[in-house]
């Protein structure tokens, strides 16, 4: 790999362009303050200095060109905007970052003139709905059948934010798996996902067996989070309170209870204390919160929730294998 590589983003909507703006904002800093700097240290080689934003349509163009266009006339970092032309798009690039919709991006892998320019490259995609195994079949699969050979694959990896991302919290899952060239992903690689991917929040690695499983948590818990948010708001608005303070003060409490639960975590040495941050609360709130507390147990909330991501699991089981019947 050449130092300085290019890194495209083929399909740069949502997730694309918060992980962009993160990592120019990094890269044009001329030294920046490692406290503030939310990516892992990464080599000088490995670092993207060129972009490539890829899209479809016009307006998305002028989107890109309003928030990065004066980046086009600098040479570090250095952004492109490209209406389409993918397979030149991705014959510049030394890294692919797939993140369109499942449908758009099936369409694109079976270009069979993609192929041979992503040989031994880094195709990372945040498509949940495409397993890895899946966009290999798309990218390789005409090939075989057909009786050729691919000389060299792309090493393929899954990564799965959540809605997070856009504020940089997301909690995305990559999976340990990796598919295309190799089963194991070379270090430089490697190095360069975790970075790619801090720029929006933490970066967890899965077996990929757990990544259904462990992705509805990410994916689901802030839905569910807000139903917690508007119960607990709704007594004090009744009393008065407006309904933006109520929520202001409620979610500001979910954030500080996260943050305590994490920072718990860090001190018991990777384990988990939420009854002693559970004990914490109570014992500052005068009885009212063992009170309070007592209703949540006596309505089994928990077990609520705990229905609620079993619901949510399940009918992504049946989509997962809707899917699978519709690939065979
Ligand atoms: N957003 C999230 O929080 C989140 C969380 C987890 C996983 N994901 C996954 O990440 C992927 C991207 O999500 P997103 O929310 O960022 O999607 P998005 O905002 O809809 O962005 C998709 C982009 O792909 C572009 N595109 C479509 N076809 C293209 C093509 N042939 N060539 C080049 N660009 C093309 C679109 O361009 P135009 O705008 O010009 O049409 C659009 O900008 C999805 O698979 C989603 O499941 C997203």
């Amino acid at each position: 790999m050449r130092g300085g590589t290019t890194l495209a983003i083929i399909g740069c909507g949502q997730i694309g362009t918060s992980i962009l703006e993160v990592l120019l904002t990094t890269l044009s800093q001329p030294c920046p303050n490692q406290q503030h700097n939310p990516l892992p240290i990464l080599s000088m080689k490995l670092k993207p200095s060129r972009f490539i934003a890829c899209v479809i349509s016009q307006d998305s163009v002028s989107r890109l060109r309003t928030k990065f266009g004066h980046f086009a006339r600098s040479s570090y970092p250095n952004v492109q905007i490209s209406q389409g032309r993918v397979v030149e798009v991705v014959q510049q690039a030394d890294i692919i970052l797939l993140t369109l919709q499942a449908s758009q991006g099936a369409d694109l892998l079976s270009d069979p003139s993609l192929r041979e320019h992503l040989a031994g490259k880094l195709l990372l995609s945040t498509c949940a709905d495409l397993s890895v195994q899946q966009i290999e079949q798309l990218i390789y699969n005409d090939a075989i059948e057909e009786g050729g050979t691919v000389s060299e694959r792309c090493f393929i990896v899954q990564a799965i934010p959540n809605t997070a991302a856009g504020v940089r919290q997301s909690a995305t899952l990559i999976s340990e798996t990796v598919a295309g060239a190799d089963t194991t992903l070379p270090p430089d690689f490697q190095s360069l996902t975790t970075w790619i991917f801090s720029s929006i929040g933490t970066v967890t690695y899965m077996p990929e067996s757990l990544m259904n499983s462990a992705s509805m948590i990410s994916g689901l818990a802030p839905a569910f989070y807000t139903v917690a948010l508007e119960g607990i708001a709704k007594e004090a608005i009744a009393r008065g309170l407006s309904e933006p303070d109520a929520l202001f003060l409620a979610a500001q409490a979910l954030k500080g209870t996260a943050e305590m639960v994490l920072s718990k975590k860090e001190e018991n040495k990777g384990l988990f204390a939420l009854d002693e941050v559970r004990d914490q609360a109570i014992a500052s709130s005068n009885g009212s919160g063992a009170r309070g507390t007592l209703v949540l147990r006596q309505a089994t909330v928990k077990d609520s929730f705990a229905e609620a991501m079993s619901q949510g699991m399940e009918k992504r089981d049946t989509e997962d294998c809707l899917l699978s019947v519709t690939w065979l």
